[in-house]
């Protein structure tokens, strides 16, 4: 049955990337005698310069009835670019927002994984990295900051800026079910990051994280505060096997987290709800400082693609051979510059895409 995959290539390095991810999947229908359909959206300062705004709801209906989206990354230079002369609502993130909350993604996964060959491209000590370093940071991606209400107004003539931080039971219950449910898939160990030492929300986090856990007796839940949480992953990175936490908190440790691994050019995500209809892409943004240079790093955007062939299409296999191939051109020495180091061989963009299809 042909499956229906939308493309959201967006800004910056987005096409690069996208393009080489999308050439991995029409390589995987072709080896393993799929039919996958491509349709190209436009999303973020792309869609703004074409129809004034982040995200048609034209583009997003097309989106709603695919099967999967694939997406690079949106945004450009705060400082340069002219999306970020418009209301907040008209940027180019705006969109991003729109599409995650429509589709009812509550759950961001973020697997971060440090390839033997690329120790030498982590900044970490070697002593630091003894017990390796295998994670997945389940990110709630609906709710918390992002999604609260904001506004600027003049208190007694004072600039005052609001946003709201807010959780109900329920968004919290969703989001501890899958990640106790990915924490029994891998070595069991769940570590539920927030600040529950200050933030109210933090506090009911932890008592529904309490809760859930009573129906996994085999998962060792633990809790972690979040500046606690962001220097032990730097300290001791071996010791995370799932995370589970908040919107905002999420965002920063798998940044944090992408460098153990060598570079954000290496981290992948899939944002899930209840249906088989995901959204996939690298946690990195569109890199304005390298865009059209042939330097981006795709394997992000290719290791996204190997979670939508496993999360969207149940395709176990073909997403293990994606993510083979890319072990073994780490393993033939073959780097994009962002995780070159002496001895390795330099290669671009395009041709690090190739160097994956072939070992598929
Ligand atoms: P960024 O992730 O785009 O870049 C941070 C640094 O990492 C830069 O030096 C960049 O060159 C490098 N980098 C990122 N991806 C890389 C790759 N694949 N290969 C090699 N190097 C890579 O973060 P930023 O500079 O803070 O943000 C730039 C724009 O991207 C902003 O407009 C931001 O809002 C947007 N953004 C979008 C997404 C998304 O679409 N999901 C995610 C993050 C940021
Ligand atoms: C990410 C990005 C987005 C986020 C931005 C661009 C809205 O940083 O996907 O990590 O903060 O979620
Ligand atoms: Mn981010």
């Amino acid at each position: 049955m042909e499956k229906k995959i939308v493309l959201i290539p967006g800004d910056g390095i987005g096409p690069e990337i996208v393009r080489e991810a999308k050439a991995v999947l029409a390589h995987v229908a072709e080896k393993f005698g799929h039919t996958f359909s491509f349709t190209e959206i436009d999303m973020g300062g792309c869609s703004i310069d074409r129809y004034g705004e982040p995200l048609t709801d034209e583009n997003l209906q097309k989106a709603k009835e695919s099967d999967a989206v694939l997406l690079g990354a949106v945004g450009g230079n705060a400082e340069t670019s002219p999306w970020y002369k418009l209301a907040p609502s008209l940027r180019p993130e705006a969109g991003l927002l729109k599409i995650r909350k429509e589709l009812g993604l509550f759950a961001n996964l973020r697997p971060a994984f440090l390839y033997p060959e690329l120790a030498a491209a982590c900044p970490l000590k070697p002593e630091q990295l003894a017990n390796g370093f295998d994670l997945v940071i389940v990110r709630e991606l609906t709710g918390g900051l992002y999604f609260g209400e904001r506004h600027t107004e003049k208190v007694n003539s004072v600039e005052t800026a609001v946003d709201t931080l807010v959780y109900t039971e329920p968004e919290i219950r969703r989001i501890a079910i899958k990640a106790f449910e990915a924490a029994t898939k891998r070595r069991k160990s769940l570590i539920s990051v927030d600040k529950a030492n200050v933030l109210d929300t933090s506090r009911l986090w932890r008592r529904v994280m309490e809760e859930v856990g009573k129906d996994y007796p085999d998962v060792k839940l633990s809790h972690m505060l979040v500046d606690n949480a962001a220097m032990q992953l730097v300290y001791n990175p071996g010791q995370f096997d799932v995370i589970v936490t908040e919107n905002t908190f999420g965002d920063i440790l798998s940044d944090e987290a992408s460098m153990v691994t060598g570079s954000i050019g290496m981290l992948p995500s899939a944002s899930l709800n209840e249906t088989k209809l995901g959204l996939y892409e690298p946690s990195h943004g569109s890199a304005p400082d390298i865009a059209g240079q042939d330097k981006a790093n795709p394997l992000a955007t290719i290791l996204s693609a190997a979670m939508l062939l496993r999360y969207s299409f149940d395709m176990e296999t073909e997403a293990r051979a994606v993510e083979s191939a890319v072990a073994a051109v780490l393993r033939d020495g073959y780097r994009t510059p962002d995780i070159y180091t002496e001895g390795t061989k330099k290669v671009g963009t395009r041709e690090m895409g190739a160097l994956v299809r072939e070992r598929i």
